[in-house]
């Protein structure tokens, strides 16, 4: 089973769309993911209310509910059939609560506008991610998608820049496309809607599926053997010597005044 945690502090970023077409996507595929949905808002939730009984069933779990009367392990557990989870994450959240919300995750998705104010929360998100969460770089865990791009604008070719000097991949280009909004109003993800209408959307996919795959134990390097210093391993000292290149994450000139 994989976990996919689609986050970023910044509301309206498209973390609800990514992660109910993501599941939309597997669902048509013939996976079997399941939508975690941490934020109070339930627009997760909601949309895969709307869904028909005609189309791939998602299961869903109302995380942001605090159900007093069973323990939260239970209210969290997810089907033994699952092949995916997929977590839609609240704005605002704070950097003490991502260790928490990504211990588990195999891929970490960071969807960012096109803004400055969006590209500089965004450099944040990264920051912590890396240095509170402690991801490691070359896990490859950490994906962002420019969302809503129109492409050849100042804007689009500055988050380009900045995402480079990040050094952090960014798995899927998603233009500003009025199909993703027709398909919340249905239930649906671009890739059940009619081909003809929505070919160019689906199209753009593509590289965010194919880095989806690919697991950690393809992309990293074979492991090391462990230090006999008697250090846990995954420990704080791991973490830290995996984000040895922080000076790199210098906000940009057009992202650090914004
Ligand atoms: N690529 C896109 N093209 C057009 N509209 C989009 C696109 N991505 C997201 N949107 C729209 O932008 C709005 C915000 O998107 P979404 O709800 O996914 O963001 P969010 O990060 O989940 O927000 P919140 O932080 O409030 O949970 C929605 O109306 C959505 O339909
Ligand atoms: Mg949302």
């Amino acid at each position: 089973m994989q976990r996919i945690v689609v986050l970023n502090p910044k509301g309206g970023s498209g973390k609800t769309t990514i992660a109910v077409n993501l599941a939309s996507y597997l669902a048509s595929c013939g996976h079997t993911p399941v939508l975690m949905d941490f934020d109070p808002q339930g627009s997760s939730l909601r949309w895969v209310k709307k869904r028909k009984p005609t189309q791939a069933p998602i299961h869903v779990i109302a995380a942001f509910e605090k159900d007093t009367r069973t323990t939260r392990a239970f209210q969290l557990r997810v089907p033994d059939a699952a092949t995916h989870v997929i977590v839609d994450t609240p704005a605002a959240l704070e950097p003490g609560e991502l260790p928490a919300m990504t211990r588990d995750a195999d891929k970490i998705i960071v969807p960012v506008l096109p803004s400055d104010i969006d590209i500089h929360t965004c450099s944040r998100c990264i920051r912590d991610l890396l240095l509170v969460a402690k991801i490691r770089r070359e896990d490859d865990r950490i994906g962002v998608i420019a969302n809503r791009i129109r492409r050849n604008t100042l804007t689009y070719q500055a988050l380009i820049r900045f995402l480079h000097t990040l050094g952090i991949p960014i798995v899927a280009t998603i233009r500003d496309s009025q199909n993703y909004a027709r398909a919340a109003e249905l239930g649906v993800g671009v890739h059940e809607m009619k081909s003809y209408v929505a070919r160019d959307d689906v199209e753009q996919w593509l590289p965010l599926i194919a880095w989806l795959s690919r697991t950690k134990a393809a992309a990293a390097p074979p492991a090391a053997p462990a230090p006999a210093t008697g250090q846990a391993p995954g420990g704080s000292q791991a973490g830290d010597a995996g984000n040895s290149a922080l000076p790199e994450l210098a906000l940009p000139a057009a992202a650090a005044d914004a």
